[in-house]
Protein backbone atom coordinates (compact mmCIF):
# COMPACT_ATOMS: atom_id res chain seq x y z
CA UNK A 1 0.00 0.00 0.00
CA UNK A 2 0.76 3.79 -0.86
CA UNK A 3 -0.16 6.81 0.95
CA UNK A 4 -0.57 9.93 -1.33
CA UNK A 5 -1.17 13.09 0.23
CA UNK A 6 -2.76 16.05 -1.68
CA UNK A 7 -3.01 19.49 -1.04
CA UNK A 8 -3.20 22.77 -3.08
CA UNK A 9 -3.91 26.55 -3.13
CA UNK A 10 -1.43 27.39 0.17
CA UNK A 11 -1.18 30.71 -0.82
CA UNK A 12 1.86 31.64 1.39
CA UNK A 13 1.77 35.28 1.90
CA UNK A 14 4.50 38.16 2.85
CA UNK A 15 2.20 41.26 3.69
CA UNK A 16 5.34 43.72 4.32
CA UNK A 17 7.23 43.07 0.42
CA UNK A 18 3.46 42.82 -0.65
CA UNK A 19 3.27 46.82 0.69
CA UNK A 20 6.49 47.42 -0.79
CA UNK A 21 5.28 46.31 -4.05
CA UNK A 22 1.88 47.25 -4.56
CA UNK A 23 2.88 49.77 -7.53
CA UNK A 24 3.06 47.48 -9.60
CA UNK A 25 -0.44 46.68 -11.77
CA UNK A 26 -1.76 43.30 -11.09
CA UNK A 27 0.25 43.12 -8.18
CA UNK A 28 -1.90 45.95 -6.80
CA UNK A 29 -5.15 43.96 -7.51
CA UNK A 30 -3.96 40.79 -5.80
CA UNK A 31 -1.92 42.61 -3.20
CA UNK A 32 -4.87 44.52 -2.29
CA UNK A 33 -7.12 41.15 -2.55
CA UNK A 34 -4.71 39.17 0.05
CA UNK A 35 -4.29 42.34 2.43
CA UNK A 36 -7.99 43.30 2.84
CA UNK A 37 -9.77 40.06 2.11
CA UNK A 38 -7.56 36.54 2.47
CA UNK A 39 -5.64 37.86 5.33
CA UNK A 40 -7.85 35.98 8.14
CA UNK A 41 -8.68 32.69 6.36
CA UNK A 42 -5.38 31.96 4.38
CA UNK A 43 -2.83 32.34 7.26
CA UNK A 44 0.76 31.34 6.57
CA UNK A 45 0.72 30.72 10.65
CA UNK A 46 -1.46 27.90 9.87
CA UNK A 47 0.87 25.88 7.66
CA UNK A 48 3.28 25.08 10.26
CA UNK A 49 0.69 23.08 12.12
CA UNK A 50 -0.86 21.54 8.53
CA UNK A 51 2.82 20.15 7.76
CA UNK A 52 3.27 18.75 11.19
CA UNK A 53 0.16 17.39 11.19
CA UNK A 54 0.24 15.73 7.75
CA UNK A 55 4.19 14.37 8.85
CA UNK A 56 2.00 12.47 11.87
CA UNK A 57 0.11 10.39 8.94
CA UNK A 58 2.88 8.40 7.53
CA UNK A 59 2.25 8.82 3.84
CA UNK A 60 5.28 8.11 1.08
CA UNK A 61 4.62 11.40 -1.33
CA UNK A 62 2.70 14.41 -0.95
CA UNK A 63 1.22 15.78 -4.05
CA UNK A 64 0.93 19.79 -3.80
CA UNK A 65 -1.36 21.28 -6.79
CA UNK A 66 -0.30 24.70 -7.40
CA UNK A 67 -0.80 28.64 -5.67
CA UNK A 68 1.94 28.32 -3.28
CA UNK A 69 2.19 31.75 -3.35
CA UNK A 70 -0.31 34.84 -3.20
CA UNK A 71 1.78 37.21 -5.87
CA UNK A 72 4.92 35.30 -6.94
CA UNK A 73 7.15 37.64 -4.94
CA UNK A 74 10.10 35.74 -4.04
CA UNK A 75 9.47 36.32 0.10
CA UNK A 76 6.83 34.11 -0.39
CA UNK A 77 8.51 31.54 -2.84
CA UNK A 78 11.12 31.06 0.42
CA UNK A 79 8.51 31.05 2.87
CA UNK A 80 7.17 27.54 1.35
CA UNK A 81 10.39 26.62 0.13
CA UNK A 82 11.56 26.70 3.91
CA UNK A 83 8.40 25.14 5.17
CA UNK A 84 8.66 22.51 2.70
CA UNK A 85 12.58 21.92 3.30
CA UNK A 86 11.82 18.40 4.58
CA UNK A 87 10.14 16.96 1.98
CA UNK A 88 12.76 18.32 -0.25
CA UNK A 89 15.11 16.37 1.90
CA UNK A 90 13.60 13.38 1.50
CA UNK A 91 11.99 13.51 -1.91
CA UNK A 92 8.71 13.15 -1.21
CA UNK A 93 7.25 16.06 -2.62
CA UNK A 94 5.91 17.26 -5.95
CA UNK A 95 4.56 20.32 -6.96
CA UNK A 96 2.96 22.02 -9.92
CA UNK A 97 2.76 25.74 -10.53
CA UNK A 98 -0.62 27.76 -10.04
CA UNK A 99 -1.87 31.17 -11.71
CA UNK A 100 -0.74 32.60 -8.75
CA UNK A 101 3.45 31.56 -9.03
CA UNK A 102 3.17 32.77 -12.18
CA UNK A 103 1.10 36.04 -11.91
CA UNK A 104 3.17 38.41 -14.09
CA UNK A 105 4.78 37.85 -17.51
CA UNK A 106 7.94 38.94 -15.37
CA UNK A 107 7.73 35.86 -13.41
CA UNK A 108 7.15 33.80 -16.14
CA UNK A 109 10.03 35.47 -18.11
CA UNK A 110 12.55 34.55 -14.72
CA UNK A 111 10.84 31.30 -14.14
CA UNK A 112 10.52 31.91 -10.89
CA UNK A 113 8.39 29.33 -9.83
CA UNK A 114 10.92 26.54 -11.38
CA UNK A 115 14.01 28.35 -9.97
CA UNK A 116 12.46 27.19 -6.67
CA UNK A 117 10.38 24.29 -7.26
CA UNK A 118 11.47 22.65 -10.25
CA UNK A 119 13.86 20.34 -8.22
CA UNK A 120 10.46 18.38 -6.78
CA UNK A 121 9.59 17.45 -10.39
CA UNK A 122 10.31 14.85 -12.74
CA UNK A 123 12.32 14.63 -15.86
CA UNK A 124 10.96 16.07 -18.89
CA UNK A 125 11.82 16.04 -22.81
CA UNK A 126 9.96 19.03 -23.27
CA UNK A 127 11.91 22.71 -23.36
CA UNK A 128 9.96 24.10 -20.67
CA UNK A 129 9.86 21.01 -18.71
CA UNK A 130 6.20 20.21 -18.71
CA UNK A 131 4.54 17.74 -19.23
CA UNK A 132 7.04 15.68 -16.52
CA UNK A 133 6.60 12.24 -15.63
CA UNK A 134 7.34 11.20 -12.00
CA UNK A 135 7.93 7.51 -10.97
CA UNK A 136 7.17 7.64 -7.47
CA UNK A 137 6.88 4.02 -6.76
CA UNK A 138 7.37 1.57 -9.11
CA UNK A 139 3.80 1.25 -9.89
CA UNK A 140 2.48 4.75 -9.57
CA UNK A 141 3.60 7.53 -12.06
CA UNK A 142 2.74 11.04 -11.50
CA UNK A 143 2.00 13.35 -14.58
CA UNK A 144 2.68 17.00 -14.03
CA UNK A 145 1.08 19.67 -16.26
CA UNK A 146 1.24 23.33 -16.30
CA UNK A 147 -1.93 25.11 -16.88
CA UNK A 148 -0.90 28.89 -15.81
CA UNK A 149 -0.18 31.70 -17.90
CA UNK A 150 0.29 35.53 -16.79
CA UNK A 151 -3.31 36.78 -17.48
CA UNK A 152 -3.29 40.15 -17.53
CA UNK A 153 -4.65 42.64 -14.70
CA UNK A 154 -7.48 40.52 -12.98
CA UNK A 155 -7.98 37.24 -14.94
CA UNK A 156 -7.32 33.46 -13.92
CA UNK A 157 -7.67 31.57 -16.65
CA UNK A 158 -5.50 28.19 -17.83
CA UNK A 159 -3.91 27.11 -20.76
CA UNK A 160 -1.81 24.02 -21.94
CA UNK A 161 0.27 25.24 -24.84
CA UNK A 162 0.53 22.44 -27.74
CA UNK A 163 4.07 20.98 -26.62
CA UNK A 164 2.35 19.75 -23.32
CA UNK A 165 -1.07 18.88 -25.57
CA UNK A 166 1.18 16.93 -27.97
CA UNK A 167 3.45 15.05 -26.06
CA UNK A 168 0.43 13.95 -23.09
CA UNK A 169 -0.95 11.41 -25.52
CA UNK A 170 2.43 9.08 -25.60
CA UNK A 171 3.22 9.52 -21.65
CA UNK A 172 -0.26 8.34 -20.65
CA UNK A 173 0.28 5.16 -23.32
CA UNK A 174 3.76 5.45 -21.88
CA UNK A 175 2.72 4.55 -18.76
CA UNK A 176 -0.80 2.03 -18.92
CA UNK A 177 0.55 -0.31 -16.56
CA UNK A 178 1.12 2.41 -13.61
CA UNK A 179 -1.44 3.84 -11.96
CA UNK A 180 -1.23 7.07 -13.69
CA UNK A 181 -2.11 10.34 -11.76
CA UNK A 182 -2.29 13.40 -13.73
CA UNK A 183 -2.29 16.81 -12.03
CA UNK A 184 -2.62 19.86 -13.34
CA UNK A 185 -3.67 23.59 -11.22
CA UNK A 186 -6.77 24.47 -13.13
CA UNK A 187 -10.53 22.90 -13.13
CA UNK A 188 -12.38 20.87 -15.41
CA UNK A 189 -15.45 21.73 -13.74
CA UNK A 190 -15.87 24.23 -10.79
CA UNK A 191 -18.08 23.18 -7.66
CA UNK A 192 -20.99 24.06 -9.44
CA UNK A 193 -20.15 21.38 -12.39
CA UNK A 194 -19.63 24.16 -15.34
CA UNK A 195 -16.75 24.79 -16.86
CA UNK A 196 -15.66 27.60 -15.37
CA UNK A 197 -15.82 31.74 -16.73
CA UNK A 198 -13.74 32.48 -19.65
CA UNK A 199 -11.55 34.46 -16.94
CA UNK A 200 -10.66 31.02 -14.41
CA UNK A 201 -11.33 28.08 -16.43
CA UNK A 202 -9.23 26.11 -18.59
CA UNK A 203 -9.34 27.47 -21.79
CA UNK A 204 -8.77 24.71 -23.98
CA UNK A 205 -10.33 21.88 -21.53
CA UNK A 206 -11.79 20.53 -24.55
CA UNK A 207 -8.61 19.12 -25.81
CA UNK A 208 -6.95 17.72 -22.80
CA UNK A 209 -10.74 15.97 -22.05
CA UNK A 210 -10.41 14.30 -25.58
CA UNK A 211 -6.99 12.96 -24.70
CA UNK A 212 -8.11 11.39 -21.32
CA UNK A 213 -11.02 10.01 -22.98
CA UNK A 214 -8.81 8.32 -25.69
CA UNK A 215 -5.64 7.29 -23.10
CA UNK A 216 -7.18 6.72 -19.85
CA UNK A 217 -5.67 8.37 -16.07
CA UNK A 218 -6.46 6.63 -13.30
CA UNK A 219 -6.78 9.65 -11.47
CA UNK A 220 -6.40 13.56 -11.92
CA UNK A 221 -6.18 16.04 -9.07
CA UNK A 222 -6.33 19.66 -8.95
CA UNK A 223 -6.59 23.08 -7.17
CA UNK A 224 -7.84 26.81 -8.09
CA UNK A 225 -11.24 26.50 -6.87
CA UNK A 226 -11.05 27.14 -3.68
CA UNK A 227 -13.46 24.00 -2.64
CA UNK A 228 -13.23 20.29 -1.64
CA UNK A 229 -15.16 18.58 -4.75
CA UNK A 230 -15.14 15.40 -7.02
CA UNK A 231 -16.62 14.40 -10.16
CA UNK A 232 -15.50 12.40 -13.33
CA UNK A 233 -14.56 12.11 -16.52
CA UNK A 234 -15.41 9.24 -19.47
CA UNK A 235 -12.54 7.44 -19.71
CA UNK A 236 -12.05 4.49 -22.37
CA UNK A 237 -12.87 1.72 -20.43
CA UNK A 238 -14.31 3.09 -16.90
CA UNK A 239 -15.07 6.88 -15.92
CA UNK A 240 -11.72 8.78 -14.74
CA UNK A 241 -12.05 10.39 -10.86
CA UNK A 242 -11.43 14.01 -10.68
CA UNK A 243 -10.60 15.37 -7.01
CA UNK A 244 -9.93 18.35 -5.54
CA UNK A 245 -9.33 19.02 -1.81
CA UNK A 246 -10.26 22.63 -1.27
CA UNK A 247 -7.49 25.16 -0.38
CA UNK A 248 -5.08 23.98 2.47
CA UNK A 249 -4.63 26.33 4.73
CA UNK A 250 -7.79 27.99 5.03
CA UNK A 251 -10.30 28.33 7.73
CA UNK A 252 -14.28 29.36 6.78
CA UNK A 253 -17.29 29.15 7.92
CA UNK A 254 -18.46 28.20 4.29
CA UNK A 255 -19.99 24.52 4.37
CA UNK A 256 -18.15 24.52 0.87
CA UNK A 257 -14.63 26.02 1.63
CA UNK A 258 -12.90 23.66 4.05
CA UNK A 259 -9.04 24.04 4.24
CA UNK A 260 -7.44 20.98 5.02
CA UNK A 261 -6.53 18.13 2.48
CA UNK A 262 -6.61 14.16 1.25
CA UNK A 263 -5.14 11.37 1.98
CA UNK A 264 -5.17 8.44 -0.60
CA UNK A 265 -4.51 5.02 0.23
CA UNK A 266 -3.43 3.43 -3.25
CA UNK A 267 -3.20 -0.63 -3.50
CA UNK A 268 -3.31 -3.56 -6.68
CA UNK A 269 -3.34 -0.25 -9.08
CA UNK A 270 -6.88 1.17 -7.18
CA UNK A 271 -7.48 3.44 -4.37
CA UNK A 272 -8.10 1.90 -1.55
CA UNK A 273 -9.64 4.34 0.75
CA UNK A 274 -9.56 8.07 0.96
CA UNK A 275 -8.96 10.19 4.29
CA UNK A 276 -9.79 13.61 4.46
CA UNK A 277 -8.92 16.39 6.76
CA UNK A 278 -10.04 20.21 7.61
CA UNK A 279 -9.51 22.93 9.35
CA UNK A 280 -12.42 23.64 11.98
CA UNK A 281 -13.78 27.00 11.98
CA UNK A 282 -12.71 29.06 13.29
CA UNK A 283 -9.91 27.48 15.53
CA UNK A 284 -8.20 26.42 12.36
CA UNK A 285 -7.73 22.40 14.52
CA UNK A 286 -7.23 20.07 12.09
CA UNK A 287 -10.14 17.03 12.45
CA UNK A 288 -10.94 14.01 10.11
CA UNK A 289 -13.70 15.15 7.96
CA UNK A 290 -14.89 12.25 5.25
CA UNK A 291 -17.05 15.13 3.53
CA UNK A 292 -16.27 14.56 0.18
CA UNK A 293 -19.46 16.18 -2.31
CA UNK A 294 -19.43 14.77 -5.56
CA UNK A 295 -20.50 17.07 -8.38
CA UNK A 296 -22.16 16.49 -11.82
CA UNK A 297 -21.48 18.43 -14.84
CA UNK A 298 -24.39 21.09 -15.59
CA UNK A 299 -26.16 20.02 -18.99
CA UNK A 300 -25.53 22.71 -21.76
CA UNK A 301 -27.41 25.69 -21.95
FE1 LIG B 1 -5.84 29.48 -5.29
FE1 LIG C 1 -5.45 29.29 -8.74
Amino acid sequence: MVRIAHLSDIHISSPTATLARLWQGKRLLGGMNMLLFRRHELQNLRFPALLHHLEAQHVDHIILSGDLTTTSLHAEFQHARLELNPFFKNHTLTTIPGNHDIYTPREADERRYEHYFAETHGPSESSHGYPFVKIIHPHIAVIGLNSCVPTGLSGAWGLLDDEQLQRLPALLRAHQDHFRILVLHHFLLDRHGYHGLPRRGLRNRDALLSILQKEGCELVLHGHEHARYRYSLDGPHRPIPVHNPGPATCVSSARHHPGGYLIYDIQDQRIASIQGFVLSYPDGHIQPDDTFPSISPLPAS
